[in-house]
């Protein structure tokens, strides 16, 4: 473990209290920053703010919390989400749609609106919001989710296109079936057959995925509104 010193850079996280979200919490505590996570459960973060990322006013004082109390915010992942399966298009309630969107689209936007301004006061900063594979491929029976997460994908690609120039960079990491609590233990995605037809044959575990979190956010210079899919070959 990397000794965190006072000024070391801030990464916020949301869905920080689980999965994806912790796994990028624990990797870049690791390399030396400091942590903030917002998440509707506590975190195991340096700064853990339980918020629903809905609530674009809650979400907006959580993000001046955690500047205040860290002083800066050198990135962001947004990590909060759930999965809904095994729903044909027609069954979709209204209800179903309108929450996923919410919180899906609803929390990165609100997330971003959040910690855009102060980036690019300080010409600096990062961005990476966490889509899904399934908004590359397409998948059945699951069309909220995948809409929402496709309209990530078209948001953060435009993102890169209107802060290029600037010096905060927003990428998109979209991940194969991964190995956390969102997926049920009857999920078809850990179905022994489905994982067979992976060129991988296996889930996406958490840190791999927050490898290529930390990735675009250290070394990835060269990224802009880029998307990279770590799915265990489930889209070649
Ligand atoms: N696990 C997978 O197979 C997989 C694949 C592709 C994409 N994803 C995406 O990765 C992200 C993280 O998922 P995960 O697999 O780590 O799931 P997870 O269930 O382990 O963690 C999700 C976290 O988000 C939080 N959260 C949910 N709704 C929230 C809200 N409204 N406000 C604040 N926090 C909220 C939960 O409390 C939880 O801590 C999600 O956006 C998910 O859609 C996951």
């Amino acid at each position: 473990m990397a000794e965190v010193l006072a000024d070391a850079p801030v990464v916020l996280v949301t869905g920080a209290a689980s999965g994806i979200g912790a796994a990028c919490v624990k990797l870049f505590a690791e390399r030396g920053w400091r942590t903030a996570g917002l998440d509707l459960r506590a975190s195991a973060t340096d700064v853990s703010v339980q918020v629903d990322v809905t609530d674009a006013t809650a979400v907006a004082a959580a993000v001046a919390r955690v500047a205040s109390e860290l002083g800066r915010i050198d990135h962001v992942v947004t990590a909060a989400g759930y999965y809904e399966e095994g729903i044909d298009v027609v069954d979709i309630t209204r209800d179903q749609w309108d929450r996923m969107m919410s919180v899906i689209v609803g929390g990165t936007v609100n997330v971003v609106q959040a910690v855009l301004p102060g980036m690019l006061a300080r010409d600096s900063g990062g961005i990476v919001a966490i889509s899904s594979e399934l908004a590359l491929a397409g998948s059945a029976t699951d069309l909220h989710y995948v809409a929402a997460k496709g309209a990530v994908l078209g948001f953060m690609k435009s993102l890169g296109a209107e802060v290029g120039r600037t010096g905060v960079r927003v990428n998109v990491v979209a991940p194969g079936p991964t190995d956390t609590p969102l997926l049920a233990a009857t999920s078809i995605w850990r179905e022994p057959e489905y994982l067979a037809m992976l060129p991988l044959g296996r889930l996406v575990q958490p840190d791999e995925i927050a490898g290529a979190v930390y990735y675009l956010a250290t070394e990835g210079s060269q990224y802009c509104g880029e998307v990279i899919s770590p799915n265990a070959g489930a889209v070649i």
